[in-house]
């Protein structure tokens, strides 16, 4: 028996299985949804309203096949870490998202320098890609699995007619160092999660770390520029 890794863009019938892996791993191991004790359910509420825009041809998905052998040579696949794009002009319906309210505004506030950067390069919000999250199953962590996801969505985005930018709140450190060291993204703000400030309150006090916004602009990599 033999198990082999793919990277390919996901299907329709993959979204079960990457809402499973998005939701588990966020509750479990992503820093501010940690720590705000978000339940699986009331994560995977939010999920969905994002998920109503997920674009298939640039959501990447690494699916582990273990070949079963036999006369008919059966496969099983799973998958193992996942990355979601949905358009940066989606018409996102958040209402009645409570739980999450913190973590919404705190994404709201480190992106606001993007609108400048847009306006500078001249690129219309409807030719960004939303770069949204991604996840490895925790047994896989650190095997390399997400560098390798964010290489083909690279691939994507370049086959693409419809994406000049793709744009991502980096609420992990390990997906700040893939995209800025090893992809080359630009870096346009930080905010430490202890700073972070909603009502007079300090919701993140206490959690290491913060939240990054970094950009590409892929015109030149498409001989567009
Ligand atoms: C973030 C996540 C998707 C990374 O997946 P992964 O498949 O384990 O990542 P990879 O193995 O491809 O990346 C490992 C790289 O990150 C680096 N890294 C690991 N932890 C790091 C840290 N705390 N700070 C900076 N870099 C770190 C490693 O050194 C390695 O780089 P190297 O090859 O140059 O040594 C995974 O940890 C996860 O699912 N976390 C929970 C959900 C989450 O936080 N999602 C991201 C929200 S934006």
């Amino acid at each position: 028996m033999t198990n082999i890794l793919i990277f390919r863009t996901a299907r329709a019938a993959d979204l079960p299985a990457i809402r499973e892996l998005v939701t588990t791993e966020f509750c479990h191991n992503e820093a501010p949804t940690k720590h705000l004790r978000n339940t699986k359910s009331g994560f995977a509420k939010l999920y969905d309203r994002f998920a109503a825009h997920l674009e298939l041809e640039t959501t990447i998905v690494a699916e582990e096949i273990q070949r079963l052998g036999g006369v008919d040579k059966q496969q099983k696949g799973k998958i193992v870490s996942c990355h979601v794009s949905i358009p940066l002009a989606a018409n996102l319906d958040l209402d009645g998202i409570t739980e999450q309210l913190p973590i919404l505004r705190l994404l709201e506030e480190v992106s606001v320098p993007f609108g400048e950067v847009l306006k500078k390069r001249s690129i219309p919000e409807s030719r960004v890609l939303h770069s949204l999250l991604g996840a490895t199953r925790q047994e896989y962590h650190g095997k390399g699995l997400y560098q390798q996801v964010i290489g083909a969505l690279t691939q994507e985005i370049l086959k693409s007619s419809r994406w000049d930018m793709a744009v991502s709140e980096c609420t992990s450190p390990t997906t700040r160092y893939i995209k800025k060291r090893k992809f080359g993204w630009t870096e346009e703000n930080f905010i430490a999660y202890e700073n972070f400030e909603q009502d007079g309150r300090k919701p993140f006090a206490g959690l290491d770390g913060g939240v990054a916004l970094l950009w590409k602009d892929y015109r030149d990599m498409k001989g567009k520029v």
